[in-house]
């Protein structure tokens, strides 16, 4: 068997495969909390990421028991996880401030000086990308220039799964589908861009090595061994950030594969053959990144409130509990998608802007916000639940749009994440994507393909491709709806219009 971790925004999940045909043997998944400290600002604890771990890998295992396999039977562990995230650590090698994560928006000024000081143009030469509040070099410059003390004492900068797995092995590496979203790798040659770090004045001794996604990158240590169960000297791999590592477990590793993937956030990504930049406007609105599979990159588009939408949605607006008690048909999401399948496409005129934490494709506007528009006394529950969807639809078709003007070869899309697990939700995207909708076997996200990367490391599959021949299956397919097509094209068209016009009264 391999398994994978994949270290996710709202909780860790550890699951074990069957090597011959990819199946489930068990899974774990472990929640963690996600602080907000002021708006705008996300931090998580390393610690609780760590806690969440080995209770997951150990309750995997003893699933795993249950059914007969055993623990010796692991072959390798693959890593995935959030991107873009700052851990911090000091000579001692402890953390030395909470995880600045993927979605916090604080590190604007420093987008702008270090786009100033490298130059705009040259940053996309030498890193791919532009600077990002979501991307990890802008978050460390945040600390260096508010937290100086702190900074003098950084010695080793980590992703939040290097970080994992430097406490797993005691490896100090970062991999390298994962180093692409620092916006201080070359992405084109895999190495660190000694350019930008002389024009941003950071000290290289900061980075670990970068290390490849499908090789071993290092070994179970005795202690975890002891705190898991785990076998010791079990194999990790490099593994993969949490979106390269989907589109492993998905099959999106050949080219004319795109895949539609609804998290905590949403993004669309299309397998690319060369490091190719978005050139359509004066800024790159997509990412270009190294892919998990070798020589082998993607572009992807994302939105930073998708599955977020529909979580604070549930948190916030509230269900009705007597409602809620009679419901058997599944858990708080199903009773929210079933009350939004009655009302018609395009929520009868409600628009909702998912810009819950700015918004990354296409306006790269930290200071977005969200909202709807549209209200009246006609409207109820129903409609604010089914806008939400809709909204987040939206915000993946400006995506898409961006990616299929790319020129790449766009022949299916294949869907994952928790939010595309919803029949409903996967329509409304396929009908406002307005292309079929493929899902596979990948039920677990993530941490399939981190642990196919393990296999590949394990010398269990000859590559990264026949790993996904051998395991990745297609399940079933959703097609668009004509019917509803011209309703969401004047409501997507709303949408697209809402941004610009309030941008002046409110950011
Ligand atoms: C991608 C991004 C998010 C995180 C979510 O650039 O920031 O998709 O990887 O975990």
């Amino acid at each position: 068997t391999l398994l994978g971790l994949d270290l996710g925004t709202t909780g860790v999940k550890a699951a074990l495969f069957a090597v011959e045909d990819g199946h489930v043997v068990a899974d774990a998944f472990y929640e963690y909390p996600l602080f907000h400290p002021h708006p705008g600002w996300a931090e998580q604890n390393p610690q609780d990421w760590w806690q969440a771990t080995l209770a997951a890998i150990r309750s995997c295992l003893e699933k795993a028991e249950k059914q007969g396999v055993k623990p010796a039977d692991v072959k390798g562990l693959g890593l995935s996880g959030q991107m873009h995230g700052v851990v911090l650590l000091d000579e001692a090698d402890q953390v030395l401030r909470p995880c600045i994560i993927w979605a916090d928006q604080r590190s604007e000024a420093q987008c702008q000086w270090m786009t100033e000081r490298v130059g705009a143009s040259k940053l996309i030469e030498y890193v791919s990308n532009p600077a990002l509040t979501g991307f990890t070099a802008p978050k460390l410059l945040w600390v260096r220039d508010n937290e100086p003390a702190l900074f003098a004492r950084a010695r080793t900068l980590l992703l939040p799964k290097d970080y994992i797995r430097y406490l797993l092995t005691g490896v100090k590496a970062m991999e390298i589908s994962d180093a692409a979203g620092t916006c201080l790798l070359d992405v084109k040659h895999g190495v660190w861009s000694q350019e930008v770090l002389k024009a941003i004045e950071l000290d290289p001794a900061i980075l670990p090595p970068v290390v490849p996604a499908d090789a071993a990158s290092g070994s179970i240590n005795a202690e975890v061994a002891h705190l898991t169960g785990l076998p010791v000297g079990v194999p990790v791999a490099g593994g993969g950030a949490d979106n390269a590592c989907g589109a492993v477990g998905n099959g999106v590793v050949v080219p004319g594969l795109a895949l539609v993937s609804v998290g905590t956030s949403g993004i669309v990504l299309s397998y690319a053959e060369t490091p190719q930049v978005d050139t359509s406007g004066p800024v790159p609105r997509v990412h270009t990144f190294n892919h998990a599979a070798p020589d082998a990159w993607y572009l992807m588009g994302v939105t930073q409130g998708a599955g977020l939408s529909m979580r604070w949605l549930r948190d916030n607006i509230g269900l009705p509990e007597r409602a809620l008690e009679r419901w058997t048909g599944g858990d708080a999401y199903d009773y929210l998608a079933q009350e939004a399948a009655g009302v018609p496409a395009g929520s009868e005129g409600l628009i909702f802007l998912p810009y819950l934490q700015g918004e990354r494709t296409p306006h790269l506007d930290a200071y977005a916000r969200g909202g709807w528009i549209g209200l009246t006394a006609s409207h109820d529950r129903r409609h604010l639940i089914r806008s939400v969807m809709e909204g987040v639809a939206f915000s993946l078709k400006d995506c898409f749009s961006i990616i299929q003007e790319q020129g790449l070869r766009l022949e299916q899309v294949r869907a994952t994440g928790g939010g595309a697990k919803s029949p409903l939700w996967r329509q409304i995207i396929a009908d406002i994507l307005g292309v079929e909708l493929v899902v596979t076997n990948a039920s677990e996200g993530p941490a399939f393909g981190a642990a196919l990367l393990a296999g590949v490391a394990a010398g269990v599959y000859p590559s990264v491709q026949v790993a996904c021949e051998k395991t990745v299956r297609v399940l079933e397919k959703t097609e668009p709806d004509q019917n509803v097509a011209s309703a969401y094209q004047q409501a997507y068209e709303t949408y697209r219009a809402l941004y610009p016009a309030l941008k002046p009264i409110i950011s």
